[in-house]
């Protein structure tokens, strides 16, 4: 059975309702009101395919499609349901749904796998809300122990710990929930590619060879509140301003790296009081480095820190600097990309071996188990936007060959 376009867009469509800003992109951030509705509706999805649905203290949803040797390691597959503010509908939710897609084609075909699969929707993957990436396989690789769910904060100063206390889940269990790492047999993800390589190589399959990590800074600069026409520009400690010349510098440091994947980027700042008319005395900004070399990453840092150390020094103002992670790099299963060459062959699909800049649950599950990613293309290569876009013969090529690897994992 091949999969069905039009099935796989019911699904996303629908879970795209649940949604802070309808008509804006989608905004669907991790422990909100609309995360906690789409995780149920895609429990629903998943209770009426008859998957058995397992749970965590952090949100992490489990779905099994019980295999005919249940005691063997599980394969894994699905990705995430959280979104970034204004983003688009299929990042991450693409992968949720193929993988359900492929359970609902296996059961119409009357098969049941060796390896029980399941289809996991992960919490938390996107860094927006928390600063903290991929919070869900974060917490089951072990990367993460309790005391980050209550050091990780938002803008508002709440944690994740108090959060999910506030909501329901009980982040006291964690030790228990994550106290053994589970026995996984191979774990496989697709997800849109981020990138606009598929679109102008017109080829709709790729697979992935690495996935780039971050390393992911907070950066405080603490200057002089002052008037904005009194002050002389000699007399200023303008924190939004060293703030500036270093997000340049970063900028100006990652294209001059030879390194072919690196990039670095400011995303997030606040500034305080934040008027019009006032030199602002604090800057609190985000930094975002991420390589597929973690010698070249760990290089950027370094001399990041040197030109900040330079410019708030000749600024007159002091700074903080705060590791929120420093991700290794993941080479993706050598034995998985081979069934999914084969497995592309048999289906006559056309494919292309690429990095993935953008990060994945499969980075952290890499820790694990053998893990790879299938990439399908996403229109101009726009992500992370409200103008993400996707051709549904696409994801449906994707899911079929999702389905094919599975098989033979689920076989093994
Ligand atoms: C994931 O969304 C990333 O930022 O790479
Ligand atoms: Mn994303
Ligand atoms: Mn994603």
């Amino acid at each position: 059975m091949k999969a069905d376009a039009a099935q796989l867009n019911d699904w996303l469509m629908r879970i795209d309702t649940f949604n802070a800003t309808p008509g804006e992109g989608t905004t669907r951030a991790v422990y909100t009101k609309e995360f906690y509705r789409a995780r149920e509706y895609l429990k629903k999805e998943m209770q009426d395919l008859g998957l058995e649905i397992h749970e965590d203290c952090v949100g992490n949803i489990y779905g099994e499609y019980k295999g005919r040797h249940p005691e063997c390691p599980p394969v894994w597959t699905g990705s995430h349901i959280d979104t970034v503010p204004h983003g688009g509908r299929y990042d991450g939710m693409a992968g949720v749904f193929a993988a359900l897609e492929v359970i609902r084609m296996m059961k119409s075909d009357g098969y049941q796998p060796k390896r029980s699969i399941f289809v996991n929707a992960y919490a938390g993957e996107e860094m927006s809300r928390f600063g903290m990436c991929c919070i869900g396989s974060r917490a089951i690789v072990g990367r993460i122990h309790q005391q980050d769910l209550k050091d990780a904060r938002n803008m508002a100063g709440e944690s994740i710990f108090d959060v999910l206390s506030h909501d329901g889940f009980e982040p006291e269990r964690f030790n228990r929930d994550f106290s053994t790492k589970p026995r996984v047999h191979a774990s496989l993800e697709l997800h849109i590619e981020q990138n606009r390589i598929l679109q102008d190589k017109d080829i709709s399959i790729g697979i992935v060879t690495g996935i780039c990590a971050p390393t992911n800074l907070r950066c405080e600069i603490h200057g002089i509140q002052s008037h904005a026409g009194g002050t002389s520009m000699e007399d200023r400690r303008d924190a939004f301003m060293a703030s500036a010349e270093i997000a340049l510098a970063l900028e100006h440091l990652a294209k001059a790296s030879d390194s072919e994947y690196i990039t670095g980027t400011v995303g997030a700042m606040k500034l305080e009081p934040g008027a019009a008319n006032v030199i602002p005395g604090q800057a609190d900004f985000s930094i975002d480095i991420r390589s597929i070399s973690a010698q070249d990453k760990d290089d950027l840092v370094e001399a990041l820190q040197r030109k900040i150390d330079e410019i708030t020094r000749n600024r007159g103002v002091t700074y903080q600097l705060e590791q929120l992670n420093n991700d290794t790099p993941y080479i993706c299963s050598p034995h998985i990309r081979e069934l999914l060459h084969e497995s592309a062959k048999e289906l006559e699909l056309p494919v292309l071996d690429m990095i993935s800049g953008a990060y994945h649950d499969s980075l952290m599950l890499g820790d694990i188990t053998d893990a790879a990613m299938i990439f399908i293309p996403c229109k101009d290569g726009i992500s992370h936007d409200r103008k993400e876009s996707i051709d549904m013969d696409d994801l449906a090529k994707g899911t079929d060959l999702l389905a094919a690897t599975l098989r033979r994992l689920s076989e093994e």
